[in-house]
């Protein structure tokens, strides 16, 4: 990456601190395949890579980037350990499976519906042909809006509880420390914060918790940030404590919580307390951070590109019936074209777009036709393989129609917005449902403008490419459901 990198992880820490890692990269990855980010850490680019990284068959597993930035307990996204990885994944596999489908259906289209309130009570008039919005009718940050929405929506499908977030209009939630004091936090605020630190810091490697104490003692911004991982950890921990509470006293559901705790025939599976407050903060994080980015992302990009939303909106409207407002998953799961533009936008800003770290084994292994030595870190952004023009190009254009018919679904084993292999997302299932019934239910009632056309959504990335705020005008539609 620089001539230093060949001796030390300090130029991509810097890299990553500068807030778009991952473009940079793909800056310099037009020029070189494989480039060195740091003494022992290669960056792919080719898509041939990414079987010998990340597919069923890989030689290489997670290692000490997970290992450093764990807790008292791994949970199933950060285990190290194959053997424990296939465990966790096995008490698992019954909250995550495709058959709660229903389940999770009817808790997403209520957090639909409470969304759409919101957003009625914020309609403006229509926007004249032309003009463009006055500052007070962009009433709807939608990225903060959907947001909400995926974490009502995670709480409920793993908790069976509310967060309140969409009915209050806010993100101010209890924080409960293990000393058992309670801090009213922003749920936003103390997942960013924290996570914002972590990124810069955690390429150092085994030095991270020696560095993350420096910069704590010399940098107030950095003790800040830090200071906020607690609290997230304290939301996680009281809703853990509270569904716990109602699961002693014999309450019975079908989710998460339960899987965890027992299973299908009623056999407890004893993990430690610690276990169980680890699967639900990951499953908390990465189940409503990058559903709520792609949400935003798809109707960014749609905004920008209105015949592809006339397009959609068509496909849409061609399914809907009178009357209705929060549009069931049934009718919108099989929608070639808006299944497109939801993947368009996770191609051109997949939500978790960092290099994800793999170590090849000890003996080594071959890595796009290369022998890699062992215990070396390989790795590859999905933002940078979603720019190989060789399979998708153009690439920063945004055509949903390269997803449609057969080669569209030639290009599905190289886009690794979800990860691939043993190790790839488990929440995907859950994640579309989301997206697309939410995507089709606003578009289906609203029209909606940017504050102009060459308006530019600002972008940060941690470990997620996080927008900022997403202002827009809405306003009705005259359609059918309106009647
Ligand atoms: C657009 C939405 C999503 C994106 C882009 C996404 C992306 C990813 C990626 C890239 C990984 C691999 C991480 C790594 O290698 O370190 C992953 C793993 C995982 N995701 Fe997702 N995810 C999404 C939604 C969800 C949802 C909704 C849930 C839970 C409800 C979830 C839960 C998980 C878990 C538990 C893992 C670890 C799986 C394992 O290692 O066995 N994700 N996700």
């Amino acid at each position: 990456m620089t001539p230093l990198s060949g001796i030390s992880n300090i130029p991509f820490m810097m890299e990553s601190t500068r807030g778009f890692r991952s473009r940079h990269l793909a800056g310099l990855h037009k020029k070189h395949r494989v480039i060195r980010i740091g003494p022992s850490h290669l960056s792919y680019s080719d898509h041939s890579a990414i079987k010998d990284i990340y597919g069923h068959s890989t030689k290489c597993s997670k290692g000490d980037f997970y290992d450093i930035l764990s807790g008292t307990h791994y949970h199933l996204a950060d285990v190290t350990d194959k053997i424990e990885h296939q465990r966790k994944r096995k008490v698992l596999s019954s909250a995550y499976a495709i058959k709660n489908l229903a389940d999770w259906e009817h808790k997403i289209a209520d957090k639909v519906d409470r969304l759409i309130k919101q957003f009625d009570t914020r309609c403006t008039t229509p926007l004249l042909p032309g003009n463009k919005p006055v500052q007070e009718d962009l009433s709807i940050d939608y990225r903060m809006w959907t947001n909400f929405f995926t974490m009502d929506a995670i709480v409920d499908i793993g908790l069976s509880t509310s967060t309140g977030f969409l009915d209050k209009g806010n993100d101010e939630t209890i924080a409960e420390l293990y000393d058992g004091s309670r801090h009213i936090v922003s749920y936003r605020d103390v997942l960013h914060s924290n996570l914002t630190a972590q990124s810069h810091l955690v390429w150092i490697g085994e030095w991270f918790p020696k560095v993350q104490k420096f910069v704590q003692m010399v940098s107030s911004k950095y003790n800040t940030m830090f200071s906020k991982g607690p609290l997230y950890d304290g939301i996680v921990l009281h809703q853990a404590r509270e569904r716990f509470k109602r699961y002693q006293s014999g309450e019975k559901l079908d989710e998460f919580f339960q899987a965890l705790m027992e299973s299908k025939n009623g056999q407890q599976h004893m993990l430690e307390w610690g276990e169980i407050v680890a699967e639900i903060s990951i499953m908390l994080n990465a189940g409503s951070v990058s559903t709520a980015i792609a949400i935003n992302n798809t109707m960014y990009l749609l905004l920008k590109n209105p015949k592809c939303l006339v397009t959609v909106r068509g496909e849409i409207d061609s399914v809907t019936e009178e009357g209705e407002t929060v549009i069931a998953y049934e009718k919108v799961k099989y929608l070639p074209y808006l299944r497109a533009c939801v993947d368009e936008a996770m191609r051109i800003f997949p939500p978790t777009p960092f290099n994800l770290p793999r170590k090849t084994p000890s003996e080594g292994a071959t890595i796009f036709r290369e022998y890699v030595a062992g215990n070396t870190t390989v790795s590859m952004s999905s933002y940078v393989a979603h720019r190989d023009e060789n399979v998708f190009p153009d690439p920063e254009t945004f055509r949903p129609e390269r997803w449609l018919g057969e080669e569209g679904k030639q290009l599905q084993p190289y886009f690794i917005t979800f990860s691939a292999g043993a190790r790839g997302c488990i929440g995907r299932n859950i994640s579309y449902l989301e997206q697309l019934v939410i995507t089709a239910s606003v578009l289906h009632r609203y029209e909606f403008a940017l504050p102009y056309m060459a308006w530019e959504q600002h972008r940060y990335e941690h470990f997620n490419l996080v927008p900022g705020p997403l202002p827009l005008k809405a306003w009705r539609r005259p359609v059918k459901a309106d009647a």
